[in-house]
This record gives C-alpha cells, sequence and structure tokens, in this order.
C-alpha cells in the first residue's frame, strides 16, 4: 500500500514526502512541476502528470494500490487570484474534483488536504480557532474553503474520511538541508528577507508601519514546513486508526511582525541590509495567529521548531546555495 502525494514537488510536499519516508511509508509523488522541482523528490517513486487530465490520474491508481492521498497541489498567489480566479476555480476546485472521482472510482477512502487561514478572512477573534466562521476575502481562500465543503459532501455521501489541515505561514527548511523553499516568484516574507540579506536583493520592504500592532507592522504565525510534515503523518496515522474526519488549524500560536522577522534575519546571518518603509497594502490584515489546541488534544502534535531564530536558521541553509 502507499501514500499518493498530489504536490509533493513542492515545497511542504517535499517535507512531507521525506517526514513519510522517514516512517517508513512508499510514497508515490504525482505534480505537473509548474512550481515544484523533480530534484526535490528524493525519496519514493515520481509520476509527472497533472490533476487537469484525470488519465494522468487513473495511471497512478492503476499502478499502484493508493491507501491514501495527501492532497498539496494547488496555485496559491492570493494577489493572482483576484486577478486570475478562472485559474484558481479550475485548478484548485475542478482538478480536486478529478482527483476524489478517481479516488471513488478506486474505492481510496482517505484523504488529507492542505487548506489555509486564508478561508477566514479577517476574523476578529484571535487566535483563530477551528469555530471562528470562514468569510474568505480573495479567491484562493474562496477555493479552499469549496473544497472543504465538498470533502464534508463526499463524506455524506460516499464515506470519504478526511482530515483537513488550514495551515498559518509555512517557513523554514529542512533541519537537515536536502530540501528547501524555492518558489518561483517567491513572494513569503522569510525567503525575501534573506535574499537581501545575502545581497541578491537591494532592500527589503515593509507595506504598513502603523497598523494596531506592538511595532506597527503585520504580525503572522509562522510555522516551521517540517512541523507542519509531522501533522500530516499524525493525521495518516490518526485516520488510519479509523479516526472521525476532522478539520485542524496548525499554526504556531506565536505572533511573529515583519519587522520581527528581519530582526531575527539580521541576528541569524550577522549581515545588516536596507529596510524600505512603504505604505500598507490593501487587503493585508494587521494580525493573523492560529489556535493550534484542537490538534494538539486530537492528535497529539506539537511545534519542535516554534523558535524564529531556528525557523530562519534553517530557511537560510539552501537559500545561500541557490
Ligand atoms: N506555503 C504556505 O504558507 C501555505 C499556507 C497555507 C496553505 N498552503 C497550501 O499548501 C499547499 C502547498 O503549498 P506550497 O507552498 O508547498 O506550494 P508549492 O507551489 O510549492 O506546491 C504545490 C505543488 O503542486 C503542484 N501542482 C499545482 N497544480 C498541479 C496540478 N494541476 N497537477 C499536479 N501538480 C500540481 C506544483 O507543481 C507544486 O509542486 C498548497 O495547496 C497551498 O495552497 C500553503
Amino acid at each position: 500500500m502507499a501514500i499518493l502525494i498530489c504536490g509533493g514537488a513542492g515545497y511542504i510536499g517535499s517535507h512531507v514526502n521525506k517526514a513519510l519516508n522517514r516512517q517508513g511509508y512508499e510514497t508515490v509523488v504525482f505534480d505537473n512541476l509548474v512550481y515544484g522541482h523533480r530534484e526535490a523528490v528524493k525519496w519514493g517513486k515520481f509520476i509527472e502528470g497533472d490533476l487537469k487530465n484525470p488519465t494522468d490520474i487513473e495511471e497512478v491508481f492503476q499502478k499502484y494500490k493508493i491507501d491514501a492521498v495527501i492532497h498539496l497541489a494547488a496555485y496559491a498567489y492570493v494577489g493572482e487570484s483576484v486577478i486570475e480566479p478562472e485559474k484558481y476555480y479550475f485548478n484548485n476546485i475542478v482538478n480536486t474534483l478529478n482527483l476524489l472521482r478517481v479516488m471513488r472510482k478506486f474505492g481510496c477512502k482517505r484523504i488529507i488536504f492542505s487548506s489555509t487561514c486564508a478561508t477566514f478572512g479577517e476574523p476578529e477573534t484571535m487566535p483563530i480557532t477551528e469555530d471562528v466562521p470562514q468569510n474568505p476575502i480573495n479567491p484562493y481562500g474562496f477555493t479552499k474553503l469549496t473544497v472543504e465543503r465538498i470533502l464534508k459532501d463526499y463524506h455524506n455521501a460516499y464515506g470519504l474520511e478526511y482530515v483537513v489541515l488550514r495551515y498559518f505561514n509555512a517557513a523554514g527548511a529542512d533541519p537537515e538541508g536536502e530540501i528547501g523553499e524555492d518558489h518561483d516568484p517567491e513572494t513569503h516574507i522569510i525567503p525575501l528577507v534573506l535574499d537581501a540579506a545575502l545581497g541578491k536583493r537591494p532592500d527589503i520592504k515593509v507595506f504598513g508601519t502603523d497598523y494596531p500592532t506592538p511595532d506597527g507592522s503585520c504580525v503572522r504565525d509562522y510555522i516551521h514546513v517540517s512541523d507542519l510534515a509531522q501533522a500530516h503523518l499524525l493525521a495518516l496515522r490518526y485516520l488510519e486508526k479509523g479516526g472521525k474526519s476532522e478539520f485542524f488549524n496548525l499554526g504556531n500560536e506565536n505572533g511573529t511582525s515583519v519587522l520581527e522577522i528581519i530582526d531575527a534575519v539580521k541576528r541569524v546571518t550577522g549581515k545588516d541590509f536596507p529596510v524600505t518603509l512603504a505604505d500598507r497594502r490593501p487587503g493585508d490584515p494587521p494580525y493573523l495567529v492560529g489556535s493550534s489546541e484542537k490538534i494538539r488534544c486530537v492528535l497529539g502534535w506539537q511545534a519542535k521548531y516554534a523558535d524564529i531564530d531556528t525557523i530562519v536558521k534553517h530557511a537560510l541553509i539552501l537559500r545561500k546555495s541557490r
């Protein structure tokens, strides 16, 4: 029996693939490499294919006995989703339906789905627990919420069992330096600040310094990608033991501001670099921090690398060599 990792050549998926292989799982990575990297698939089997082609997916299920699917394949650029919503509706929703249809055809009944804090929009209650109302403010968040609802319906109608993990901001990299973050274009703050420290960018821009936060810059919840990977492993074991379908928020419960990230990068690298203070960007909520109480209680998950300096240190390992 194998675990199918859709999007396993990407940033988070490659760390999930490593974590599963370390625990003796046989994995099959399925990715169209639109954003993923072949060299990031260092464990298990690799199949190049696209979820938009049901025959690509069927071939995997014909070749391997798939016990469960971890579904990370999606487009994830919030700004682009506003400009090109159709692209997001097709890849994130329609192509997920293709996957679910093939899973049904082959009797595969377990899925772990990558959702996001963007499904909550701009909630007023912090930290964000699972019962906070979900009101996404962009098409990306809406596509993820739609898939959450689809999974619920498939559970009720067809007996599909799911775990939905709503990640906050994935950050850091494999502590052993085997894989890391390599997005193009890169929009995540830690790699961007590291690039400024490494002289690969002229400066780093801070969008908004007048937010109602302790230092005026936006606060987010950064969670180490290896801690995220561990959550997938626990979710898989939970489903294997017959655990009931669930939604979990997955963050560090720790807010870190943009200015604190910049300080951490300066501390870790020992480098100074220009910081440009700019106006707020539309649609950036001031403060987003998740509660992880439920996943700690139900799955026994614990963050191993919660400290921001450690997250930056690990992100730096591969960033340096890029
Ligand atoms: N990175 C974060 O902070 C974050 C936060 C919340 C949720 N998420 C979600 O987690 C998942 C993984 O994020 P990531 O940062 O690793 O992104 P990523 O782009 O690095 O990984 C996604 C992978 O999916 C592949 N893919 C996309 N469309 C595909 C298709 N039609 N068929 C086959 N493969 C396809 C890409 O090539 C890529 O390798 C995404 O679903 C994203 O929405 C990420």
